[in-house]
């Protein structure tokens, strides 16, 4: 079974209630990630309009935003949590599950969608056997598409963690994946 929004991450201490919106089970926050969502906020001013700078910060700072951040950040900002949920819920590079060991991010920008970007994600959900924005039950790969990353040139781009693969086609996944299953690469 892959995880999905509304299962319990390992990072944050379960409460078993029941978040409002629909944005998955609420946990408890620690006071030590409380201070630093609210460190976050205070750098931009506190201030409602930098929600997607503040939210690209949270998300640098755990790696996904869950419904209990999303619900602190909406405190210090001043904000509704159904607002922050609409912001994090609009733009696919946000988060609400932790990502894979090796997260892997299918460009679908212009020119990698021209150069069949949607055959080689196909590919990846077939031998992945995700959905966009699932995450393997074992923790090793999440996938999720990308607009544009500024290497046109290499589309149709792939990035898996950090590392980008470029001119990548649909025959070249399964030795793609292979690379992270065999742990040549971390
Ligand atoms: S459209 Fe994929 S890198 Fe620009």
């Amino acid at each position: 079974m892959n995880r999905k929004i509304n299962e319990a991450p390992e990072v944050f201490e379960c409460t078993g209630k029941t978040a409002s919106g629909g944005a998955g089970i609420k946990e408890s926050l620690t006071e030590e990630k409380l201070a630093k969502i609210s460190e976050i906020c205070n750098t931009f001013g506190n201030d409602p309009g930098e929600l997607i700078n503040v939210l690209h910060e949270v998300q640098h700072a755990f790696g996904y935003i869950p419904a209990e951040v999303q619900e602190a950040v909406a405190r210090n900002l001043h904000l509704s949590a159904a607002q922050v949920y609409g912001v994090v819920t609009f733009y696919t590079f946000f988060s609400m599950i932790p990502k894979g060991e090796h997260p892997i991010s299918v460009c679908t920008g212009t020119a990698c969608h021209v150069r069949g970007a949607e055959s080689v994600l196909e590919e990846f959900r077939k031998e992945l056997q995700l959905e966009v924005g699932e995450t393997s039950s074992d923790g090793k790969f999440s996938l999720n598409c990308l607009r544009c990353v500024g290497a046109c040139g290499l589309a149709p781009v792939v990035l898996v963690g950090e590392r980008v693969y470029g001119r990548v086609s649909p025959d070249g996944v399964k030795a793609i994946i292979a690379e992270y299953r065999e742990k040549k690469l971390h």
